[in-house]
């Protein structure tokens, strides 16, 4: 098959990925461990051509195509090389992507851009039968390597690669805990800022260990770890939710103190966590987590969802809310972008 897309799931982090031993291969300070979102999906067509050169196109707003910035087709195109490689092929592809939320808003665009652009480089190639573990294994290659936690569906870990066997390149892939179905957990996305961040997660892990609290924070990593893994399986929300709370603050306090220091929170940011501590005086199981921007995931059951998310849209800060969950991962589709 010549044409292969792909819908990939962005995914949220309940134990951050921040900081890298070494930031080109995206091999990570510490294991990870993610819920596989549902609804925030990047599609991506890729074709492959008699001859020439890779050609990019990123959707517009209009529904339209048109090219990206050089910097992204860059990556992509990189991106494509590797899976070349990895197939022992070297044709060039025409590449369509589009997202079904707002990219580069800290909403992980680029876990399930590169998790979908992988799998369906990979597909075009006949590669559709690839064992996840190479997938994630690309897919962490992108550079961005929650992108290896998006091409499988349900609760993720990524472990640390230096736990798992060595810590040059292989092995460094996700696997998944339990599938969606174990655990039907709500993320509902409060939207304070839309638009790219201004500072990359890129350059949050390079900086990272320039803040005096992240040797702290590995060393609260194994405690954290092990209560996320264990509120997993046995369900219990209100375990998980204080250490993603924690994990969060970490991951921006370490930010914040970084040299020279990235701040991502927005005003509305603070209103929305006030709104969820609020929430939860009123008697409701609902925790809130951010990655490397404003938005903010609140992490809730099936029966809070309504309530959650009604009283984020209420809040003047809060542009638009994504009433999201758990989901069973990345799909290949019929219909195609081109
Ligand atoms: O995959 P990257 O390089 O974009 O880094 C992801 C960083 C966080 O989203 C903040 C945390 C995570 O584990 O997803």
């Amino acid at each position: 098959m010549s044409k292969t897309t792909v819908a990939a799931p962005a995914n949220i982090a309940f134990v951050k990925y921040w900081g890298a031993r070494d930031l080109e291969k995206a091999l990570p300070m510490n294991p990870s461990i993610s819920m596989t979102l549902d609804h925030c999906v990047t599609r991506c067509t890729v074709e492959i051509l008699d001859g020439g050169h890779d050609e990019v196109w990123l959707s517009e707003p209009d529904g339209g195509f048109g090219s990206p910035e050089p910097e992204f087709t860059r990556r992509i195109v990189e991106q494509l090389d590797r899976v070349r490689e990895w197939a022992g092929r070297d044709e060039p592809f025409r590449v369509a992507t589009r997202n079904t939320f707002p990219s580069a808003a800290g909403l992980a665009s680029s876990a399930s851009g590169f998790a979908a652009l992988t799998m369906a480089a990979a597909g075009a190639l006949g590669r559709q039968d690839a064992s996840a573990k190479d997938l994630s294994q690309l897919a962490r290659r992108s550079g961005s390597g929650s992108a290896s936690r998006s091409v499988m569906g349900g609760y993720v870990e990524w472990p640390d690669p230096g736990a798992a066997g060595g810590i040059d390149d292989e092995p460094s892939y996700a696997l998944q805990l339990a599938d969606a179905g174990h655990w039907d957990l709500r993320d509902i996305i409060a939207v304070v800022e839309i638009g790219p961040k201004i500072v990359s997660s890129r350059e949050g892990h390079r900086l990272a260990h320039t803040s005096p609290y992240y040797t702290r924070r590995l060393e609260l990593l194994p405690e954290r770890l092990q209560k996320v893994r264990r509120a997993i399986e046995e369900r219990d929300l209100d375990l998980l939710g204080p250490v993603l709370e924690e994990e969060s603050t970490d991951l921006h306090i370490i930010a914040m103190s970084s040299q020279p220091p990235i701040f991502y929170w927005s005003p509305g940011t603070v209103a929305v966590l006030r709104a969820v501590r609020e929430l939860r005086q009123e008697g409701l199981s609902a925790y809130a987590t951010l990655d490397a921007g404003a938005n903010v995931h609140v992490i809730c059951d099936p029966d809070s969802e309504d309530e959650v998310a009604e009283r984020l849209e209420d809040l003047p800060a809060v542009g638009f809310v994504i009433r999201d969950g758990v989901g069973e991962g990345p799909e290949y589709e019929t219909t195609h972008l081109f």
